[in-house]
């Protein structure tokens, strides 16, 4: 199998990661913050260096804002939802994922408003186009830092300057980004940043998280058992222990600790080059191949590994189909859970294929890629 969905969810991790996940299980155990015994205190370790190496990542000051969640949609619910309240304003781009988009469709039914930057056919956004749309009611720019459909990165460092100076709380969808590009969230003047654990951070599913800045206060979307102020039976206050109620997935965070791990060893910049080298590939190869229409911007500086396409007169969903029985190739088609991005780039009705290799996929691996799709246009 050459697996090719990394957009998707990253295959294979790396050994650690697996290592990390079968030692939780076999040999720690534990509830962290559940009382005082060395099951517990191990656990609740796993917990704290996992902030600690996010927060390396990321350039967050106190690891500690840093909550866990089951994924990144739960995460970006907390944020809008904490944040925004009737007759408040939100403007984000036009390619935002369903994550974003269908929280704050539900949203707007209670009165809040919502604007739409749109963005050109290639998914980019002229940072220039969001002053215009601030009104005395905005509270909040959310943005995904990079589109699930076409790569696209999106100028979230103009974005944040213009957020902060306008005083309006900036909130980014790094789903696509984070462990691939850097993020920090000083620089970029981020105040909510929600991540995904089992993409490029390397980790399971079932794991990703919000990082809200101290200044921020949410309202709740879930209240329960935090094992700390438990005679109370108001939530605690203080962080992480606001949002994380529940047992949190201990061993899903030991496996992500192991990824973030990986990745501060490995380097962004090596992880960055590495999928740059396989996207300028695919994008130079499949674009000699009469039929095909590549979207995005067509360029690995302005994008990460993500090259989404059509071939003329054959389904997406049978191009992908195809790939996976004929030539053992793992590809997405459809929509992507991104209808605002297939209609951004004129997609919508088509759907498109979607080949996203991750680090660990070789050049041999996307050159049989090439090979498949041009056999498959020329019949
Ligand atoms: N949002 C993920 C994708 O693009 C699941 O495939």
């Amino acid at each position: 199998m050459i697996y090719m969905d990394n957009a998707a969810t990253s295959f294979p991790k790396p050994e650690a990661v697996y290592r990390a996940i079968d030692h939780f299980n076999r040999n720690l155990g534990g509830s962290p913050g559940r009382g005082s015994h060395q099951s517990t205190l191990r656990a609740g370790a796993i917990l704290l260096e996992c902030r600690e190496l996010l927060a390396r990542l990321f350039n967050i000051g106190d690891a500690a804002q840093i909550a866990f969640t089951a994924n990144i949609t739960e995460a970006i619910n907390i944020g809008l939802k904490g944040v925004l309240k009737p007759g408040d304003h939100i403007i984000t781009s036009s390619m935002e994922h369903n994550a974003v988009a269908r929280p704050l469709h539900a949203l707007t039914r209670q009165g809040i408003e919502w604007t739409r930057i749109p963005c050109g056919p290639d998914g980019s956004l002229d940072p220039a186009d969001i002053e215009p749309g601030i009104k005395a009611n905005t509270r909040m720019i959310c943005m995904l830092h990079a589109s699930n459909l076409t790569g696209t990165i999106l100028p979230i460092a103009e974005v944040g300057r213009i957020a902060a100076r306008h005083g309006l709380i900036f909130m980014v969808d790094s789903a696509q980004t984070a462990g691939v590009l850097p993020i920090d969230v000083e620089q970029y003047h981020i105040d909510i940043l929600t991540f995904t654990g089992h993409k490029s951070l390397l980790g399971p599913q079932g794991t990703g998280g919000i990082y809200v800045d101290p200044r921020i206060e949410l309202g709740l979307l879930k209240e329960g058992g935090t094992g700390s102020s438990s005679e109370l039976l108001d939530q605690p206050v203080t962080m992480p222990d606001r949002l994380e109620s529940g047992t949190p997935n201990t061993p899903g965070i030991a496996g992500l600790a192991a990824g973030v791990n990986f990745i501060l060893k490995t380097g962004l910049e090596v992880i960055r080059r590495h999928e740059r080298e396989l996207t300028d590939i695919l994008i130079r190869e499949l674009s000699r191949i009469p039929g095909l229409s590549i979207y995005g911007p067509l360029d690995s500086r302005r994008q990460t590994a993500i090259v989404s396409f059509n071939i003329d007169g054959i389904d997406c969903g049978e191009v992908s189909l195809r790939l996976d029985q004929d030539y053992g190739i793992i590809t997405r088609s459809g929509m992507h859970c991104a209808p605002l991005a297939h209609q951004t780039i004129g997609t919508f009705e088509r759907g498109a294929c979607r080949i996203s290799p991750g680090f660990f996929n070789t050049i041999d691996e996307v050159e049989k890629v090439i090979e498949a799709v041009w056999h498959m246009a020329r019949t």
